[in-house]
């Protein structure tokens, strides 16, 4: 069978843009330390409110701009249900779900997970402009799931 040479010279083109493609995601996806934000940490779902850090969810100061936000996820809101820092703060979030699977994500930040119940959904991000952050669930959850949403404000 004769490949006309232009065919061949393509061919070679797609392979080796395929393997420099695959090869830039799998370093890159695990570069720097990266991994994937959720699920590293497991836990009981029916006694996530009695298992620390759960048991005390709230916003907690960590350093001078540093904050932990422990935070459940339930049908149909998000405890602790007002949370406060000052802006340049860094919040590292810990949910998980004590019922089904939720969603947590913050409209223009690059925060946005799935709480899966039996696991704790961790990521970090710093707020450099003040205002009202909406925290919503966006993973269809129940009959309340539209008014599932908690409100973060990073103060001048
Ligand atoms: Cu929780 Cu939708």
């Amino acid at each position: 069978m004769h490949i006309h040479k232009y065919e061949k010279i393509w061919l070679w083109f797609g392979a080796v843009c395929l393997v420099g493609f695959l090869s830039i995601v799998g370093v890159s996806a695990y570069a720097m330390g990266n991994q994937p934000p959720s699920h590293m940490e497991t836990l009981d779902p029916k006694t996530a409110t009695a298992t620390a850090p759960f048991d005390k969810p709230g916003l907690f100061k960590k350093g001078s701009k540093e904050y932990e936000a422990v935070m459940l996820a339930q049908a149909f809101t998000f405890t602790p249900q007002k949370l406060s820092v000052p802006v340049g703060s860094t919040v590292t979030f810990k949910v998980t779900s004590t019922d089904v699977v939720h969603g947590f994500q913050i409209p223009a930040t690059n925060v946005n997970m799935m709480i899966t119940p039996g696991y704790v959904s961790t990521i970090t991000q710093t707020f450099t402009k003040p205002g009202k952050y909406l925290i919503l669930c966006n993973e269809y959850c129940g009959t309340g799931h539209q008014v599932m949403a908690v409100t973060l404000e990073v103060t001048a």
